[in-house]
């Protein structure tokens, strides 16, 4: 298994692209499933869930072509990738292909609105919490889908089609307003969808689906309303830039001090955590060219933060924020509302050096004057660049072990900090 090697201490300075969204590539090409004509989507990152997904729609027959680089773009432009749904041999998503990534679970809802029928494994993934999969299941049957467990399997059935309905969730779900959104579209009738999720990925789907000919209203806000159409069609579309990857960089940058630039991205899509940032004592601006980062040799100050649905403080830039929070001039208070047990970064930063005490859905941040630089261990996708974040910062040699966490979600992340001058390197096995 690869290791990541950084040597701490050095500023970052220089300019990042930001690549598209991982958590927006994903529900875009599952929404191919919705029409037997091409999907073309544009700035699609090299990802390894992004390759597992691929993998799931070929075994239901899903040609797909990645366009060759074209002149001028680098390995770092988003891919081409176009995905034609003509014939579906198999409405299975197999056990060994669902498990390595939870949001494959939901091509559960293209296949059930199209064909009638799916049968697919429950989920894996990030193990950050039970995260089970009720809600997407009501979603279904409130379109009329009769739902059974069978062996570990989901079998969702819809023989005459799905029904318009009225879908309330009773709390925030991303994956499950994807869902609801993914079958709505073919329902005959209308859906209304309450409480949605307003994640900008959600946005950037329902954008996606009406360019393919859906009838949606308010994607992005807490209330969907969409009119059942027989069929869609193809469609071109660019996935939005990932603001996840935004936010770690711009905490990258705070961490170790530098002035770098953020391109290929929009402030609008984190201002919550942007303007965290502001209060820490980070300077940020917006110019021409993307999202200015700039820290001088100002000590940080300590900040409480709670997750929250977007436009909140996203649950997925939690590790790294307190990460940061472990260099600031005081104790801060992180509480995570979204996920129960996606705190196992801390002990991993406490063999740093990091003072952090847990109290149920807090931790207690206490800001020390130093890192020193230690083995530590990949646990999921986001406390994994935490640790890089700490490890850039720490005095000494760190080594991030299982780093395939981190290949599932950040594109070329070492190429894109080893030119902003972080002493990082990837030890292959
Ligand atoms: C999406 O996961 C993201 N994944 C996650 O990013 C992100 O952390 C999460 O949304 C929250 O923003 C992708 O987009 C691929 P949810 P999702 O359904 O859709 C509970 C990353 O690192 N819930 O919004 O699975 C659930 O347990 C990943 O890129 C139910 O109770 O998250 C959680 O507490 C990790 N029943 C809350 O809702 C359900 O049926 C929000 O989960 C579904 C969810």
């Amino acid at each position: 298994m690869d290791r990541i090697r950084i040597r701490g201490g050095a500023p970052l300075n220089g300019t990042i692209p930001i690549s598209g969204a991982k958590n927006a590539a994903l529900p875009l090409m599952t929404a191919s499933l919705l029409t037997d004509e091409t999907l073309e989507l544009t700035n699609v990152p090299r990802l390894a869930d992004v390759s597992s997904l691929l993998r799931i729609l070929s075994n239901f027959g899903v040609d797909h072509m990645i366009a060759g680089r074209r002149p001028g773009q680098t390995s770092e432009t988003g891919q081409t990738v176009r995905l034609t749904a003509r014939t579906i041999i198999d409405t299975c998503a197999p056990y060994e292909l669902v498990s390595t990534m939870r949001a494959s679970f939901w091509v559960i809802a293209p296949l059930l609105a199209r064909f009638g029928q799916a049968r697919v494994s429950l989920p894996g993934g990030c193990a950050i919490g039970t995260r089970p999969v009720d809600l997407l299941i009501m979603a279904m049957e409130r379109l009329g889908a009769t739902i059974e467990i069978d062996g570990g399997y989901v079998v969702a059935k819809a023989p005459r089609g799905l029904q318009g309905g009225e879908i309330v969730f009773p709390k925030v779900t991303v994956g499950g307003t994807h869902v609801a959104l993914m079958a709505a579209v073919l329902a005959n009738g209308t859906t209304v969808i309450e409480n949605a999720a307003r994640e900008p990925e959600v946005a950037d789907l329902a954008n996606c689906l009406v360019k393919m000919g859906a009838r949606i209203e308010g994607g992005g806000t807490c209330r969907i309303v969409v009119e059942g159409v027989s069929r869609l069609h193809g469609a071109s579309h660019e996935v939005l830039p990932d603001r996840i990857e935004t936010g770690t960089y711009a905490i990258a940058v705070a961490m170790t001090g530098g002035d770098v630039t953020l391109t290929n991205t929009r402030p609008d899509l984190l201002q919550f955590a942007l303007d965290t940032l502001g209060q820490v004592g980070v300077d940020i601006s917006v110019t021409n060219e993307g999202i200015r980062v700039r820290r001088n040799g100002a000590g940080l100050e300590p900040v409480d933060v709670t997750t929250d649905p977007f436009p909140g403080f996203p649950t997925d830039l939690q590790a790294q924020f307190m990460a940061l929070m472990t260099r600031a001039k005081g104790t801060s208070r992180i509480t995570e509302t979204i996920f129960e047990n996606r705190f196992m970064h801390v002990q991993e930063l406490a063999r740093l050096g990091a003072s952090i005490r847990l109290d149920g859905d807090s931790a207690f941040v206490d800001g020390v004057k130093r890192l020193r630089g230690a083995p530590v261990m990949a646990t999921d996708l986001r406390a994994s660049v935490s640790l890089v974040i700490a490890g850039l910062a720490a005095e000494g040699e760190t080594m991030i072990n299982r780093v395939y966490h981190l290949d599932r979600g950040f594109e070329a992340l070492e190429a894109k900090l080893g030119r902003c001058g972080a002493e990082i390197e990837r030890i292959k096995s």
